[in-house]
């Protein structure tokens, strides 16, 4: 009798974890299912994040002209929006011609590459007017000195630079840039970037970038009706850095921007020693640019005086052999800094950016 009741409860108690096993095992095969099923939805969503950044990339690159450094920035907002702690050097940017401080396809473009590369960086990209549509037409027609100015007190009074900031110009800017190291040493530069910038002025303007092609025909008859007559130097910004090489005294004389701060009148020894106090001076000439003439002039070089064929490097100049501007001191310290890349206005890929100009921002 009792064996039997052993018996009975032995079967009942086995069959019991029996059905305790199973149910385990059906409550795992569920949390299985499901995490299987969460696997599957995220491949899914990830996939579809990918393929409409590609599209979109595919559909800017279209109208964009420089799709790469865009398409890359696109892709690390989406992948890499890391911050980290800083300790970095802020970047001040001067845009072009025609070109705003906030355009999304350029400077705010540029300006989103850096931060990404460079956490925490403070880039600051200057608006010359208080509206974006002002500081396009500024680019036109204020008067370049006082817009050096304007900016000058525009980083004296910015907190976040009063460690010192590196400076990027594009275009024109490079060369405005160059104006607010010599004429404003504090706070300090510390790297000039000139991007296509025009050391030497521009004797012609074949192109324009964008679509100010119109305002551009209008820009180069004023030029060429008379770049140094009072009421066009004053209000054309490209006249004031116009370069005649057939009338060297006529531009020392009349122009009011460039002859200044390449010193063509006086010698101005405050420019000299604010240069000077660059850690480098870096200049890019795109190898294929179809909007400046000669080209030699983003390397500081020009035509030879009396003739507007044969060009001369800025090592062949008087300025270099007079040392007036201190940048033969400059080249001997080994602070001049000749980069190119090989197309046309403003125009670089990202592995360009990265590999020659991301060093000069740390
Ligand atoms: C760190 O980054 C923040 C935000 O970008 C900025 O306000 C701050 O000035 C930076 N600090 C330094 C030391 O650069
Ligand atoms: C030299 O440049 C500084 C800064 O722009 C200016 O204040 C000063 O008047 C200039 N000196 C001469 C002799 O032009
Ligand atoms: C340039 O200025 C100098 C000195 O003021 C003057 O003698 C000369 O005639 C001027 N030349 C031109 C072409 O304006």
């Amino acid at each position: 009798m009792i064996m039997i009741i052993i018996t009975i409860m032995i079967i009942i108690m086995i069959i019991i974890i029996i059905i305790i096993i199973m149910i385990i095992i059906i409550i795992i095969i569920i949390i299985m299912i499901i995490i299987t099923i969460i696997i599957i939805i995220t491949i899914i969503i990830i996939i579809t994040i990918i393929i409409i950044t590609i599209t979109i990339i595919i559909i800017i690159s279209k109208v964009n002209i420089q799709p790469l450094l865009l398409a890359s920035c696109l892709f690390f907002a989406v992948f890499g929006s890391v911050r980290g702690a800083n300790g970095t050097v802020p970047l001040v940017l001067w845009h072009g011609m025609g070109d705003s401080c906030c355009n999304p396809l350029s400077m705010g473009a540029v300006k989103k590459m850096v931060e990404i590369k460079i956490p925490g960086i403070y880039v600051l990209s200057l608006e010359i007017g208080k509206t974006v549509v002002e500081d396009t037409e500024n680019g036109f027609f204020m008067n370049v000195n006082d817009q050096v100015s304007l900016v000058c007190d525009t980083l004296a009074r910015d907190p976040q630079l009063k460690e010192g900031y590196n400076a990027m110009g594009f275009s024109q800017g490079g060369q405005f840039l160059r104006a607010v190291a010599q004429r404003c040493p504090s706070p300090p530069m510390r790297n000039l970037i000139s991007i296509g910038g025009q050391h030497q002025g521009v004797y012609g303007l074949p192109n324009c970038p964008g679509q100010s092609s119109h305002i551009c025909d209008w820009i180069r008859k004023m030029l060429n009706s008379g770049a140094y007559t009072g009421l066009v130097q004053n209000h054309l910004v490209q006249a004031q850095y116009w370069h005649d090489p057939l009338n060297e005294e006529l531009y020392r004389n009349h122009s009011l921007f460039l002859a200044d701060i390449n010193q063509e009148r006086v010698l101005n020894e405050s420019y000299k020693k604010n240069l000077q106090a660059l850690r480098s001076f870096v200049m890019v000439k795109f190898l294929r640019d179809s909007m400046v003439e000669p080209i030699d002039s983003e390397w500081f070089g020009f035509y030879k005086p009396g003739q507007a064929k044969e060009t001369e490097t800025l090592q062949e100049s008087v300025l270099y052999k007079e040392d007036r501007l201190g940048l033969q001191a400059l080249d001997k310290a080994g602070k001049l800094v000749f980069l190119s890349s090989d197309g046309d206005h403003l125009q670089f890929t990202d592995a360009w950016f990265n590999a020659n100009i991301l060093p000069y921002l740390h």
